[in-house]
């Protein structure tokens, strides 16, 4: 395990383009290995997590290369090849899990998805439930991976999510690509829309209708095929969500962010940085295959920082960003209260019991519930050793607290960064000034 020192910061100034999108590159990655003709797809994520997808979709038949501008190209297996036995080792994704067993589950063959010790403990009996529906052959160990999937046709399925769950609904969207009829689905919660975006892009065709109960659902036609795009990955909003966290630690932050993916079923986050006390400015905005592509400058407004309540729909998509808003909470005026977020507790950790446990070792008071955290504002916190839990955004969020902190932290486990945002650190250390 590898240690790092964060020391404490006097501001934070200065520009960063994010590399590419972890949510976007395992679409892309999917979608490209399962499509006729080659895929090209500039700023894919460094994370080590859409490289395991690529491993899978290698590991599946598809030709994978990596180019020297970071650029990669899939040639894909044009929707169908021979029966085969694959061992898909998902490494820390349950993304790569969950979605690509959408992606199997009708092909002839057997595959074993396997994963790290945290992926090993997630639960997948989510996507079991509806591709079983579909007529798919899988088997858990209680509830987990490792997992087994005989491949056989599938049939369409009419599907309520139970849960606010894009990799769930990813699942059945992508079998359902693939199935005999028409699949429905319908969200309670909307949930991020880049798998919608994604099979558009690659050429399906697919249609969100909102029910006379004020629910949307989402159709697909099985027995489209997909062909190969060039796409850019816009940059991960998730992973400049510490920055733009860090920039509201300090009065005179300047940050320019560049290449940031802004789409509007994932960019919540902005909108709680301004009631935080942040200042936006969108400098540019395009649109790449659905997707909103943009720069922006982050400053703080004049005045402290205010708190915010998360909760309900709030919470479910802003799931990824609750680590490091928690991790700032002591540093606001008024505090943050976080609630409806137990799925916090099936994350790469249990990120609610981790969050609590450094930020008590950072001297924070604080109470924790099943749901979520209420943290007051207008503490001081000290520097502590910190327990990654070798989860990523644990790792990242920690750091961003940790400069405003009195002494120095030092983060155990820190090279987990490395799952979704390897030059995390490297951009920390340019751009926090001490
Ligand atoms: C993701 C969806 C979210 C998120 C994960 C990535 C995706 O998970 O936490 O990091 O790419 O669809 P759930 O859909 O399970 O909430």
């Amino acid at each position: 395990m590898s240690t790092q020192i964060v020391r404490p910061a006097r501001t934070l100034q200065g520009s960063l383009t994010l590399p590419g999108d972890k949510s976007i590159s395992h679409r892309y990655a999917m979608l490209g290995g399962l499509a006729s003709g080659t895929t090209r797809l500039s700023n894919f994520s460094t994370g080590a997590d859409p490289h395991s997808t690529l491993a899978c979709m290698e590991a599946l038949g598809a030709k994978v290369e990596k180019h020297e501008d970071k650029s990669i190209s899939i040639t894909g297996l044009a929707g169908s090849w021979p029966g085969l036995e694959a061992t898909l080792d998902c490494g820390n994704s349950g993304s790569t899990m969950r979605m690509l067993a959408g992606i199997v589950a009708p092909h002839p063959g057997t595959y074993t998805f396997i994963g790290d010790h945290s992926l090993t403990v997630r639960p997948m009996e989510r996507i079991r439930k509806p591709l079983m529906q579909m007529g798919a052959e899988i088997h858990l160990t209680d509830g987990h991976a490792p997992m087994t999937i005989h491949g056989r046709p599938l049939k369409a399925i009419s599907f309520d999510t139970p849960i606010p769950s894009a990799q769930v609904k990813t699942a059945v969207l992508f079998a359902g690509l693939q199935a005999e009829g028409t699949t429905t689905l319908s969200e309670a919660i909307r949930t991020r829309d880049h798998s919608e975006q994604a099979l558009r892009a690659f050429g399906a065709t697919l249609s969100r209708t909102k029910g006379d109960d004020g629910i949307d659902r989402l159709s697909i036609n099985g027995g489209q095929k997909l062909t190969g795009v060039d796409a850019t990955v816009p940059g991960d909003l998730s992973s400049a969500a510490f920055f733009l966290c860090a920039a509201l630690l300090f009065e005179d932050s300047n940050l320019v962010l560049d290449s940031l993916g802004m789409n509007p079923t994932r960019s919540a986050l902005l909108d709680v940085i301004v009631a935080l006390g942040g200042k936006i400015q969108v400098l540019t905005v395009e649109e790449h295959h659905g997707e909103l592509i943009g720069t922006i400058r982050v400053n703080r407004a004049p005045g402290g920082l205010k708190g915010i309540d998360i909760n309900g729909a709030l919470s479910a998509q802003l799931i990824d960003e609750l680590p490091v808003l928690a991790a700032i909470a002591p540093y606001t005026k008024d505090g943050i209260r976080i609630r409806d977020a137990r799925e916090l507790r099936i994350k790469e950790s249990d990120r609610i019991a981790l969050v609590a446990k450094n930020l008590k070792a950072m001297g924070a008071t604080f109470t924790e519930y099943e749901d979520g955290l209420d943290i007051p504002g207008g503490q001081t916190l000290h520097g502590a050793t910190i327990d990654s839990g070798l989860d990523h955004r644990i790792t990242m969020a920690f750091a961003i607290a940790a400069l405003r902190a009195e002494g120095e932290t030092e983060i155990d486990g820190a090279e987990a960064a490395a799952v979704s945002f390897p030059e995390f650190f490297q951009n920390l250390d340019a751009l926090a000034q001490r």
